[in-house]
């Protein structure tokens, strides 16, 4: 009983949150856009902003990783209503998937048609090069956990929510086709979410291979299961901002991951306007 109190509670708090963006004027987003480590500058392009600190916006908590600023940025941009999160609450933060699926619980009940989430992330494919793009395809959730665990909220999607076409196979087709006319290059594959916040060992990284992935970051999954579970379009796409672990022969470190996001800024803000646009 104790669980379905807390999801009861969820849900209100869920509609508290939604009922609070939009008496500040922020309804149906035609696009939510969730910026990953270093990517965070994107919502500097959005003209004549609302602009909310989580900490403002009841029952959001600001996120702990220093780059994060924790800031939701909505208005018009490429002539849609895009509603950007700069810093987001990941699992590792509290070991809670409520807490890291609750920001996009509260963009599902604003009404957010499509989800563009992004992420950083370590490239386990050996035959790419880091510092590139890659779209999702698929995820696989290494989490252990999941974030419809606990009573269905049946407003917003079934008990058990199909996966198959999770990252819009229409969106996905179209997108590595602009790209690509674009001469931008955009790899496609699979996340593996594992938890953080230590990096991947050599090990788990060779298993993640094994087991198809072909980026291993720290987020993602959350988001995408809620979006998906309310029958949102979404489209992933990932910095590989270094290579995983024991790819090459040298450590990892948090801050070359937000170093090598400086060079990519404008490549991704080109395709981050192409997932808007299509
Ligand atoms: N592993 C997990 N998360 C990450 C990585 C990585 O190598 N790089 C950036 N985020």
């Amino acid at each position: 009983m104790l669980n379905a109190y807390l999801r009861e509670n969820l849900a209100e708090r869920v509609r508290e949150s939604a009922g609070f963006l939009k008496s500040k004027g922020i309804e149906s987003p035609d696009v939510a856009v969730i910026l990953g480590s270093g990517l965070n500058d994107y919502a500097d392009r959005i003209e004549n902003p609302i602009v909310l600190s989580y900490d403002d916006i009841p029952n959001m908590q600001a996120g702990a990783v220093s780059d994060h600023r924790g800031k939701l940025i909505y208005g018009t941009y490429l002539g849609k209503k895009v509603l950007l999160m700069a810093g987001r609450f990941h699992y590792y933060e509290s070991g809670d998937m409520d807490k890291a699926a609750f920001p996009a619980r509260v963009l599902v009940a604003l009404g957010t048609k499509r989800f563009i989430i992004t992420n950083a992330a370590g490239c386990i494919n050996k035959n790419w090069e880091m510092g590139n793009l890659m779209l999702i395809k698929d995820h696989i959730n290494l989490s252990g956990n999941n974030p419809l665990i606990g009573p269905n909220l049946d407003e917003y999607g079934p008990r058990f929510p199909d996966m198959t076409y999770t990252y819009n196979p229409e969106l996905r087709e179209k997108l590595m086709k602009r790209a690509d006319e674009e001469g931008i290059k955009l790899y496609e594959g699979v996340y593996a979410m594992f938890t953080g916040p230590s990096f991947e060992t050599p090990a788990e990284i060779n298993f993640g291979r094994t087991i198809g992935a072909d980026a291993a970051g720290m987020s993602t999954v959350p988001e995408a299961i809620i979006a998906n579970h309310a029958g949102c379009e979404i489209i992933g796409i990932t910095f590989l901002s270094n290579m995983a672990a024991g790819v090459l022969d040298q450590p990892l470190s948090g801050a070359e991951v937000t170093e090598a996001a400086t060079h990519i800024q404008d490549i991704f803000a080109k395709v981050a306007d192409m997932a808007i646009e299509i």
